[in-house]
C-alpha cells in the first residue's frame, strides 16, 4: 500500500470518526486491513526499525538507571502504589512515540513532559528500545479468562465488549489478557488502575494525542465513569504475578 493511499484511508476513518459513525465492527476491520499498512509508514516505526541492531544500550541503561529507574522500577516494572506504569516489555515504536508527544507536549503530563524535553531525540529512541527489550514482568492466567463473568462489568468489556454501544473488546488490541500486541498495542495487564483510569478519560479531555487512527479516543468517548472504573480495576488487578525477570540493563 502506497503512503497516498494510506493517508487517505486514515484521512476517511478520521472523517467518520468525527461523525460518529464508526461502528465497532468497522473499527475492528478498519485496524486489521489498514493498520500494519499505517503503522508502517509511521516515521517513528520507520526510525525505530533502523535502531532495531544498535549494538548496545549503554547510554540508555545510564539514563534508565539514574534518572526512570526511581518511578518505573530497576527493571522498568512500574510502581502500582505510585500510579507509574509499567514500561518493560512494552512496544518500541509505542514508547517512543509516547516520549515523543510528552517532549513537544502533545501527551499532557507535568511530570513527564520536562524529563522527556530533556532528552535528545536519539535518547528518545534508545531509551523506548531498551525498555522495549526488557522482559515484561507479569504474567497472567489465561484460565481466568476462559468464562467471563456476566455481572463483572469490567471483565465483561474487557473479554466481550458491549456492542449494543459499538465498544469492541478490549482484548481484541490489547491482547487476549492484555498482554499488549506487537510494537504499537501496549499491555493493560498490571498497570496501575489510577494510571489506565487517568488514560481514559485524558481521551476524553483531550489531554493525550488521538494516536493510531483515534481508535483509543472512538473507544474512550463511549465509555461511561463506571466503565472506566470497572475496566481500570479488572485489568489493574488482573491475576498478575511477578516473575524473577533477571535485569538484563545496568552498568556492568
Ligand atoms: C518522577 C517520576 C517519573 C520519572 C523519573 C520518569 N517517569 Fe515516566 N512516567 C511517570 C508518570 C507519572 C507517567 C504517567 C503519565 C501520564 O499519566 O500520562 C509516566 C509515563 C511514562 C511513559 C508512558 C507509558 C505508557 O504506557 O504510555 C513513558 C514511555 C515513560 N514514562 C518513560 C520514562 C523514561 C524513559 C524516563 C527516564 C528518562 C521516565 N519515564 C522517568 C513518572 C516518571
Ligand atoms: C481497535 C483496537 C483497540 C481496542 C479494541 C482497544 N484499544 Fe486501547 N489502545 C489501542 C491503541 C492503538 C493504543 C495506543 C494509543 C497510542 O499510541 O496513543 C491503545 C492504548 C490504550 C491505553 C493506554 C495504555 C498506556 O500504556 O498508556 C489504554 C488505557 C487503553 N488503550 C484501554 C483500552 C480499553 C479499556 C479498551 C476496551 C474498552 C481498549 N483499550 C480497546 C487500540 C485499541
Amino acid at each position: 500500500m502506497t503512503t497516498e493511499t494510506t493517508m487517505g484511508l486514515m484521512e476517511r476513518a478520521s472523517t467518520t470518526i468525527g461523525r460518529s459513525h464508526l461502528t465497532a465492527a468497522a473499527l475492528l476491520a478498519a485496524v486489521a486491513v489498514t493498520a500494519p499498512a499505517v503503522f508502517a509508514q509511521t516515521p517513528a516505526a520507520a526510525q525505530a526499525a533502523k535502531l532495531v541492531d544498535l549494538p548496545s544500550f549503554a547510554d540508555a541503561r545510564k539514563i534508565a538507571d539514574t534518572t526512570c529507574a526511581s518511578c518505573h522500577g530497576a527493571q522498568g516494572e512500574g510502581m502500582p502504589a505510585a500510579g507509574f506504569p509499567r514500561l518493560a516489555g512494552t512496544g518500541g515504536a509505542y514508547l517512543q512515540s509516547q516520549l515523543d508527544a510528552f517532549a513537544s507536549g502533545y501527551r499532557k503530563n507535568s511530570v513527564m513532559q520536562p524529563i522527556a524535553q530533556a532528552l535528545s531525540q536519539q535518547q528518545r529512541i534508545e531509551l523506548a528500545q531498551f525498555y522495549a527489550s526488557l522482559p515484561a514482568t507479569v504474567s497472567v492466567d489465561k484460565t481466568a479468562f476462559l468464562e467471563p463473568d456476566p455481572s463483572n462489568l469490567g471483565e465483561w468489556l474487557a473479554l466481550r465488549g458491549r456492542w449494543t454501544d459499538d465498544i469492541p473488546p478490549c482484548g481484541h488490541c490489547h491482547g487476549p489478557t492484555g498482554l499488549g500486541a506487537g510494537e504499537h498495542f501496549p499491555p493493560l495487564a498490571g498497570q496501575p488502575a489510577s494510571y489506565l483510569r487517568d488514560q481514559l478519560q485524558g481521551w476524553k479531555d483531550g489531554l493525550r494525542p488521538p494516536g493510531p487512527m483515534a481508535l483509543m479516543v472512538l473507544i474512550a468517548s463511549r465509555l461511561n465513569a463506571a466503565d472506566i472504573a470497572a475496566v481500570a480495576n479488572f485489568y489493574a488487578t488482573l491475576p498478575a504475578k511477578p516473575q524473577p525477570a533477571p535485569r538484563q540493563g545496568g552498568p556492568q
